[in-house]
């Protein structure tokens, strides 16, 4: 089996050691503004805030090849030009390394007595990506050679970038200062930003042109001033801005050289966007260049990078006997978390940056997973997203994140929505002890005057549920549940329209989905107690009302939702079941056994169990449980989109590792540690061995991986932005280790097999830091609860 790379634990890196990766193996950096992607040949792209509007450097999502466009530096030696991450040009390297950091990436290449090393960061909190080029004369003789950066840039939206050339081929604008190249296109008019790519050290000659720097016919691999060894010197009028700096250098035997490049993005008031007619102010990009183009500023910068990872890595940690537990639990899951947080399913590889935005449940869930990290940001997120709720509760299912409003092009209507505001507003509040944050006054729809607290959007939320119930007193399942392409009120035969936005029938439906009255009772429950809180004290006779509602919610459950030996997924729009027995595709589902067995519906009569054995029955296959079962063999019109997939991909009976912890958690709280381990083992990454197969990064969890109908049952696609990440972190730290956040405690109740049941934790709640030694002992339902008391404590805990 080929490796491409291994973990380094100490380092919080993982080492990628042959630069052929099955797919490009991608890292993020930045923490807050300015983001990019990075792939392990320095492909990718950054931008500012928002990946449709403000993006900054040119990426082709359906090149050829995979993964064209990025910083790339060409080194020119001789007659042979390569370049320190392999591509483009791809001439075989003598070293080749990518390491992939904690919100860095160093690459380092190396050919013929010559070693380039390129770190790439972006300072928190800075809007700029550094790239500190490291040169080393490795040889015996004196080395004379040159360096070329190059950036494309593209022209802010990302989507009309695409595609109304007419317009763009003609708006180009670039300024050349000595310090760096600017891209100033439609600064003239409506934009007060411009991005530059500067240098700490005069340039022997430059590009913004990208016709004669590239040559009109050749590719990234062959740049015909690179091959020519000289520069144009052009300065762009439209067609395509590029920036390439060139360098003449010559090393003695064992010298090294340096240079930084900063590659920044700068928004302007809009009273001093000039200088002099035509001129930008460049003040803000002077300072920036300023600040890090030296080594010790950017020495400092790197440095503030790492304190900023280790200091959010230190809040929770395990040491165990299971090394790809401890990497995933400590290092890359919590990453993941972060990531998926700032981006939501924005941008990444198969994500393009134009389309989603932020979702209202995506980015619900993925708080679970970084409350206790960054809980001020938490806070912030969850009332932005409140804010995006209509007055009946009903929400836009996307945001854009630069204007936080409402996404118009897809509206509402997905019924599960609402609910997740209540899950991701007790993870916080749990997590924080922030019950101060239920009395914040939040907009409809961003509408200033139509403000409430945020507890009423929680009620209003709620309501939204049992006010559209269906015949079976079940939720209806509106434009569709989690599950967005089982579209029950689609009827579509017509492929131009979105099986997300269309609904042919609505009116007389009576489609009802079990997924939501799974999640309905597990948040109602969880509301009750936040509800009962002394620090909410809210009404008792309301709170007695959301008790009723939801054990009239079970009660339904029960009588209309239980197939036998599993939980109905949903009915439809005339009130045919689905996910059941009598189906010949598609009996079961995932999403409603996970659901029902969190809420412990019927647990008492042994449903829950029995919905379990149904899944590891049915579902399960070598890399982790299937969405459903049998796969769906042709397209059904009354079901939608799930169909429309081919057997084993993605929703039809692909492994969506995102409901997999549901299941597990459900395990995790029915005491069956085996299932829970194996489970768990399936879907995470660092247990994986065959990296070929996997073909995604092997540090990071999948959307996705091949279910056993598909061809190549075990590959994975849809990596990083998922609420995989969330909720495998719930699962493992909460479940699985079992430290439980509660309001005014943690609770200790792992579910874990005994043989790895002892090992440490270290876990930050608030004022309060515990070092804790847990021993399992394999006892059913043992718990512990540590009352929250702020200091230090050691607790040795047997279970
Ligand atoms: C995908 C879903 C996704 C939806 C919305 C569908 O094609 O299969 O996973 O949530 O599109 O973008
Ligand atoms: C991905 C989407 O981001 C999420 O919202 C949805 O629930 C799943 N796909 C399942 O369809």
């Amino acid at each position: 089996m080929t490796q491409f790379g291994h973990f380094d634990d100490a380092a919080r890196e993982y080492v990628i050691t042959r630069p052929d990766t099955p797919w490009p193996w991608i890292n993020y950096l930045g923490t807050r503004d300015f983001f990019s992607l990075i792939s392990n040949t320095a492909g990718g792209y950054c931008f500012c805030r928002d990946a449709k509007f403000r993006r900054i450097l040119r990426y082709r999502y359906n090149g050829v090849p995979m993964d064209a466009g990025g910083r790339y530096f060409y080194i020119k030696d001789g007659d042979t030009v390569w370049n320190p991450g392999w591509k483009p040009c791809k001439t075989p390297l003598d070293t080749y390394e990518c390491r992939h950091g904690m919100g860095y990436t160093r690459i380092v290449g190396e050919k013929a007595g010559l070693r380039a090393e390129v770190l790439f960061f972006v300072p928190p909190d800075a809007r700029c990506e550094i790239h500190r080029v490291k040169l080393t004369n490795t040889g015996k003789t004196p080395k004379r050679f040159q360096l070329w950066s190059f950036v494309e840039w593209c022209l802010w939206n990302a989507s009309t970038d695409m595609e109304n050339f007419q317009r763009n081929l003609s708006t180009g604008e670039v300024e050349i200062e000595p310090d760096a190249l600017y891209h100033k296109t439609e600064y003239r008019e409506r934009r007060d930003h411009y991005a530059f790519y500067g240098v700490n050290r005069p340039y022997d000659g430059f590009d913004t042109d990208r016709e004669t720097f590239m040559g009109m016919y050749n590719g990234f691999e062959a740049p015909q001033q690179v091959l020519s060894g000289t520069s144009g010197n052009t300065v762009a009028h439209g067609w395509s801005p590029i920036a390439s700096h060139r360098f003449d250098l010559e090393l003695a035997p064992g010298a090294s050289d340096e240079l930084i490049f900063v590659l920044g993005y700068v928004k302007n008031p809009q009273e001093a966007k000039f200088t002099a007619p035509g001129v930008i102010n460049k003040a803000q990009a002077r300072k920036m260049l300023q600040a890090y183009g030296t080594p010790a500023g950017a020495d400092i910068a790197f440095a503030t990078l790492k304190s900023y990872w280790d200091d959010i890595l230190s809040r929770f940690s395990v040491a165990s006997a299971v090394p790809e537990l401890d990497r995933t639990v400590n290092i890359w899951n919590q990453y993941q978390c972060m990531i998926t947080f700032f981006f939501s399913r924005s941008a990444s590889y198969f994500e393009s940056g134009i389309g989603r935005g932020m979702g209202f449940r995506d980015s619900n869930q993925d708080l679970a997973g970084i409350v206790h990290l960054i809980p001020a940001r938490a806070r912030q997120r969850i009332l932005d997203i409140a804010a995006t709720q209509f007055p009946d509760g009903g929400c836009y299912h996307q945001y854009q994140p630069l204007t936080k409003r409402g996404n118009n092009d897809i509206g509402g209507g997905f019924n599960d929505d609402p609910l997740w505001l209540i899950f991701g507003t007790v993870a916080y509040i749990k997590e924080t002890g922030d019950f101060g944050i239920l009395h914040e006054k939040v907009p409809f729809d961003n509408k200033p005057g139509t403000e409430v607290s945020l507890l009423e959007h929680l009620k209003i939320s709620f309501a939204h549920v049992t006010d559209n119930l269906g015949p079976h007193g079940l939720p209806l399942i509106g434009r569709a549940d989690w599950n967005d392409c089982l579209n029950l009120n689609c009827f579509s035969d017509n492929p131009d329209e979105s099986f997300q936005t269309t609904e042919n029938k609505t009116e007389g439906s009576k489609a009802e989905s079990l997924m939501i009255a799974g999640l309905f009772v597990a948040e109602g429950k969880d509301f009750a107690e936040l509800l009962a809180h002394p620090a909410v004290a809210a009404d008792p006779k309301y709170v007695a009302k959301v008790r009723s509602a939801v054990a009239a919610m079970e009660k339904a459950v029960k009588a209309h939702g239980w197939d036998g030996e599993w939980f109905l997924r949903a009915y439809g729009y005339y009130g045919d079941k689905i996910g059941s027995n009598e189906n010949e595709e598609g009996k079961i589902f995932i999403e409603s056994q996970g659901w029902c067995t969190m809420a412990r519906i019927g647990a008492d009569e042994g449903l829950c169990d029995k919905a379990l054995d149904a899944a590891v029955k049915h579902l399960e296959c070598e890399h982790g449980l299937v969405l459903n079962a049998p796969a769906y063999t042709r397209y059904i019109k009354d079901y939608g989109e799930i169909s429309s997939y081919p057997q084993g991909y993605k929703e039809n009976a692909g492994i969506f590792c995102h409901n997999n912890p549901w299941v597990i958690i459900g395990e995790a709280m029915a005491g069956r540690a085996d299932d829970v381990w194996r489970h768990y083992c399936k879907i995470t990454p660092a247990f994986t061995k065959d990296q070929s197969l996997r073909k995604v990064e092997p540090y990071v969890f999948c959307q996705m991986v091949a279910g056993r109908d598909a061809a190549r049952p075990g590959e994975g696609k849809n990596s990083w932005l998922t609420g995989t990440a969330a909720w495998t972190w719930k699962c493992v730290s909460e479940f699985i280790l079992g430290i439980k956040p509660q309001y005014d405690g943690l609770l200790i109740e792992p579910c874990i097999p005994v043989a790895y049941g002892t090992y440490k934790v270290h876990r930050r709640f608030r004022d309060a830091e515990y070092d804790l030694t847990i021993r399992c002992t394999g006892k059913p339902g043992a718990s512990h609860f540590i009352p929250y008391i702020p200091g230090h404590h050691t607790l040795d805990i047997e279970l």
